[in-house]
């Protein structure tokens, strides 16, 4: 049996933390599906979903049992119609943890049929967010270190300030 996984998240955009849980959930998983979902708690991205799906695509080239998608709905009901048995997503700190846990059992109650399943972060991705990456990027700061080089431009281009 093929198991497959469900990698979902905002991507708003793609960061080298995201990028270490779907590499890692790609070893572990016959096929991964990187889900570009809307959090209805965040305010409007700052990338289209296209412009997100076109960075993460760049970005997993080397991945070949990785594919991206993009959702608008129900995670629970994406998973259980691609009969994936997983819902991977990364754990940076205990901060996280309340979030994430109502999430997992919100999507168990939803359909039972997939487990959530975290994946620890490295300790030098700790701190990094989609957030802070823009927030640097948005004041011209270097954010090399927490996006894949490939993506940099894309990002900058879109982000600092040059007002
Ligand atoms: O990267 P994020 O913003 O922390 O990811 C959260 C996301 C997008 C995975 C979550 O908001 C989600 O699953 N959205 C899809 C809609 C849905 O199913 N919401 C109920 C989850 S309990």
């Amino acid at each position: 049996m093929r198991r497959i996984a469900v990698c979902p998240g905002s991507f708003d955009p793609v960061t080298l933390g995201h990028l270490d849980i779907i590499t890692r959930a790609s070893r572990l998983f016959d096929k991964v599906i990187v889900l570009i979902s809307r959090n209805a708690g965040k305010a409007q991205p700052s990338f289209t979903a296209t412009e997100r799906m076109l960075m993460i695509e760049a970005v997993t080239r080397d991945l070949d049992n990785v594919v991206i998608d993009i959702l608008d709905g129900l995670l629970a009901d994406y998973v259980r119609n691609v009969g994936a048995v997983a819902i991977v997503k990364g754990l940076r700190a205990v901060s996280d943890f309340e979030y994430e846990f109502q999430m997992a059992l919100a999507n168990k109650k939803l359909y039972a049929g997939a487990e959530t399943v975290f994946l620890t972060t490295p300790a030098e991705n700790k701190n990094l967010s989609s957030s802070v990456v823009k927030q640097i990027a948005y004041f011209g700061g270097d954010i090399s270190h927490f996006v894949p080089g490939i993506i940099l431009d894309d990002i900058k281009q879109r982000l600092v300030n040059d007002n």
